[in-house]
């Protein structure tokens, strides 16, 4: 039988639902271009790889492979507690941030029911909202590429359940200010979620920026969210992790799976909160090689959005699809930005130093 012709009936709204493309991965692209040297630069992944310490507590857990994970996630919560000075009960787990996205809306939103997101911002609370039969409401950033919170703010209406604010933002870097976020969470009514995405925080650099978990008594609406697939270099991992009050994770807690989240994965986030090195190192390097790129940018006279995150987004001013290809065939796997509807922007991942100046030689010549 041919597929095509099944009688299966899906769901409605997966007609609205494209399937995630991922960046290439880099053995592919070797493989179709001929390339011994490939240099991936498209997912914000970490170009130190992760902590020795996370390396060797994986190693050490290989012994425990035939046993289900702590479904709790008992080391990390109460490490994660006594270092941010809350409750463990105060934290939930999931495979990536990811899995987390997925689990707030079946957790607060009926069908019919509105959330507000900004574009472009993370595409995944999309897809999550109208799983979930919600009716996703997306506010367009403001002429900087930044969150138009006074915009979003105007969105909500009875209907509305979650919102979703990611600081900095993916794809575009930008941030908003303690200030800015404080005046926008006194507008929103407290029977409404809001999903502070914070898979970034560690890369900031600026005063200015929200310090989220002081806000977490003022605001019990509020759901941080954090992952160790950035600075600590844990992507292949998938963990990340939800801090709130009790009551708001005990509802999370009724929509996650029981074993959710591996053993390789809670030991080497366990281990790397004890590698303050390892994340300084990183800090420090993607700080420096932004500034290389910035100044290379400069040099060329491209048009790039100051970042607080590990990524830059940069206009080429010309097709994003074909520059994307051009590097392809160099060897270098960037985002391009029409996947996010910006067309002449690419997304670059701040990379090793060697790699940043290869980007930027293959750029010159690309453009
Ligand atoms: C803003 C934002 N949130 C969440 C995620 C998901 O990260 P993970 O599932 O690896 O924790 C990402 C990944 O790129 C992201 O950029």
């Amino acid at each position: 039988m041919r597929v095509d012709s099944m009688k299966i009936q899906i769901r409605n709204v997966l007609n609205d639902i494209a399937p995630y493309i991922p960046g290439k991965p880099i053995e592919d692209v070797k493989r179709e271009l001929g390339l011994e040297r490939v240099i991936k630069l498209a997912s914000n992944e970490n170009p130190l790889g992760c902590s020795s310490k996370a390396k060797e507590a994986m190693v050490d857990a290989i012994n425990k492979s035939a046993l289900y994970p702590d479904g709790n996630c008992t080391d990390l919560r109460n490490a994660l507690a006594e270092k941010m000075g809350l409750k463990p009960t105060q934290f939930f787990f999931g495979a990536g941030s990811d899995g987390i996205i997925e689990m707030i809306p079946k957790a607060f939103i009926e069908p019919g029911d509105e959330s507000i997101m900004a574009f472009p911002s993370f595409p995944l609370y999309e897809t999550s909202i109208k799983l979930a039969g919600g009716i996703c409401v997306q506010v367009p950033l403001d002429k900087n590429y930044c969150f138009d919170l006074d915009a979003m703010a105007e969105k909500i209406n009875k209907r509305t359940k979650v919102i979703w604010l990611c600081n900095p933002n993916n794809p575009t870097g930008t941030m908003y200010t303690r200030e800015q976020q404080d005046a926008f969470l006194q507008k929103v009514p407290e029977n409404i979620v809001v999903v502070l995405d914070e898979a970034y925080y560690e890369y900031v650099t600026r005063e200015d920026y929200p310090e989220s978990l002081a806000l977490l008594d003022k605001y019990p609406n509020i759901i941080i969210l954090r992952t160790f697939s950035k600075i600590y270099g844990l992507a292949s991992a998938r963990i990340g992790y939800a801090i709130s009050n009790e009551t708001m994770i005990g509802y999370l807690e009724r929509v996650r799976s029981p074993f959710n989240v591996c053993t390789y994965a809670q030991v080497a986030a366990t281990a790397s909160l004890d590698d303050e090195e390892f994340k300084m190192l990183s800090y420090s390097t993607n700080k420096e090689n932004k500034e290389f790129l910035y100044n290379e940018f400069n040099k060329i006279g491209l048009r790039y959005l100051p970042s607080e995150t590990n990524f830059i987004m940069v206009d080429t001013a010309k097709d994003s699809k074909e520059v994307f290809q051009a590097l392809l065939r160099k060897g270098i796997i960037v985002r391009p930005g029409y996947v996010f509807g910006m067309n002449t922007w690419l997304r670059v991942t701040i990379g090793t130093k060697e790699e940043c100046e290869e980007f930027v030689e293959a750029l010159k010549e690309v453009i």
